[in-house]
């Protein structure tokens, strides 16, 4: 992620982030410094993993303040929020903690000042997507987080930024920022299923975007890029043209994606509930927007462009064509052979 650094502003609302050091974290906290936003992260106490602590550094050279403390701790929360003059709160606060956002719902709640809570949501619609256990325990404590909220009277914005732009593992064995496999390529069911997969930095710069937008007060914004929604298959066909090689495709059915989400080993089994949700029941395509407390993120911002996969996909294939990623994943020089197929992105 390469960005300048920026003066925050003083007349630009303060932004809190909570769990800034994780994967959605970061985005957030590199696109609100983007923007001038005075931004605050809470961490957890000290000490950081070496490669947190980094991340870290980069920040407050950016601007950021950082803040040491447990969001679970009411009076802490409402000092901080009232000392440092909070105006938003974003959480990205991983699945372990979640419920205790529970505690700061309430802080804000107390200190009456916040402008906007976005709640670490930064997927799916969670009172409409219904995946197997164990991924429905995750999104009940999602669901009992919304229901605090909207009782606290603290303004909300749901972020329902659907997949990340990656390939989608069911098995949680691959870290979504390196690209897509070149061994073979996994097919759920019959891969028809449209998905919308959206770039991290697009996930942080439209969520800094809705923060202080009005039109988003207690709604749900759903990204929905229409060049961005993809079946798997096309998916797999986008990776082959990219790379300019033909990769074995495996089928993995609802039966395997079932039987890997039973096995209740986590976070294996709830990436392959949510990838069932995805994939073979269609959590993401099978809703309209249309309910009075959702809005559609391209109907707000219709000249703002969203990176696009092929884009993201062409970044992937540069990487495996560098030399030091091929040393590090040993990558050997095979022949490839050129399949171009053509991509149909449109939302069914
Ligand atoms: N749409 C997608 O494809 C997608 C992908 C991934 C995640 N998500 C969603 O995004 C949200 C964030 O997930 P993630 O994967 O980014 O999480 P993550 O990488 O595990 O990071 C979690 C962050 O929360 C912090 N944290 C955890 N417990 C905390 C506590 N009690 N107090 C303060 N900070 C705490 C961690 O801090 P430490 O550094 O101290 O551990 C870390 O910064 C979740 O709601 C998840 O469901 C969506």
């Amino acid at each position: 992620m390469v960005m300048s650094t920026t003066i925050p502003s003083p007349t630009k609302a303060r932004v809190l982030i909570i769990g800034a050091t994780g994967f959605i974290g970061k985005f957030v906290a590199e696109a609100s410094l983007l923007t001038a936003h005075p931004t605050y992260l809470l961490l957890r106490p000290p000490p950081l993993v070496p490669s947190k602590d980094v991340i870290v550094k980069t920040f407050q050279e950016k601007g950021a303040i950082v803040i040491h403390g447990a969001i679970n701790n009411k009076d802490f929360m409402e000092k901080i929020l009232k000392e440092y003059e909070i105006d938003i709160v974003i959480s990205a606060i991983g699945a372990e903690g979640l419920l205790d956002q529970l505690t700061l719902v309430e802080a804000m709640k107390s200190v009456k000042t916040i402008k906007r809570f976005l709640a670490s949501e930064f997927g799916h619609d969670v009172d409409r997507a219904d995946p197997v256990e164990p991924g429905l325990t995750m999104y009940k404590e999602k669901r009992l987080v919304r229901r605090a909220v909207e009782q606290s009277g603290v303004p909300y914005t749901n972020i329902c930024c659907n997949s990340i732009a990656s390939w989608p593992y069911y098995d949680n064995c691959h870290p979504s920022q390196l690209p897509p496999p070149l061994d073979q390529l996994q097919i759920y069911g019959h891969g028809d299923v449209k998905a919308y997969f959206v770039d991290g930095i697009d996930i942080g710069k439209f969520t800094m975007k809705v923060v202080d937008d009005v039109r988003t007060v207690n709604k749900n914004v759903h990204f929905r890029p229409s060049n961005n929604c993809y079946s798997i298959n096309e998916l797999a066909s986008l990776w082959e043209m990219k790379t300019g090689r033909t990769i074995p495709r495996v089928t993995i059915s609802e039966d395997d994606l079932l039987a890997v989400a039973a096995e209740n080993c986590k976070p294996r089994s709830i990436v392959a509930s949510f990838t069932h949700d995805i994939f073979i029941r269609g959590c993401q395509v099978n809703f309209k927007i249309d309910g009075v407390d959702d809005v559609e993120i391209s109907t707000l911002y219709p000249d703002e462009a969203f990176r696009s996969l092929e884009d993201c996909f062409e970044g992937f294939a540069l990487m495996i064509n560098d030399n030091t990623y091929k040393v590090e994943h040993k990558i050997m020089a095979t022949k490839s052979v050129l399949e171009a197929v053509p991509i149909t992105a449109s939302c069914g």
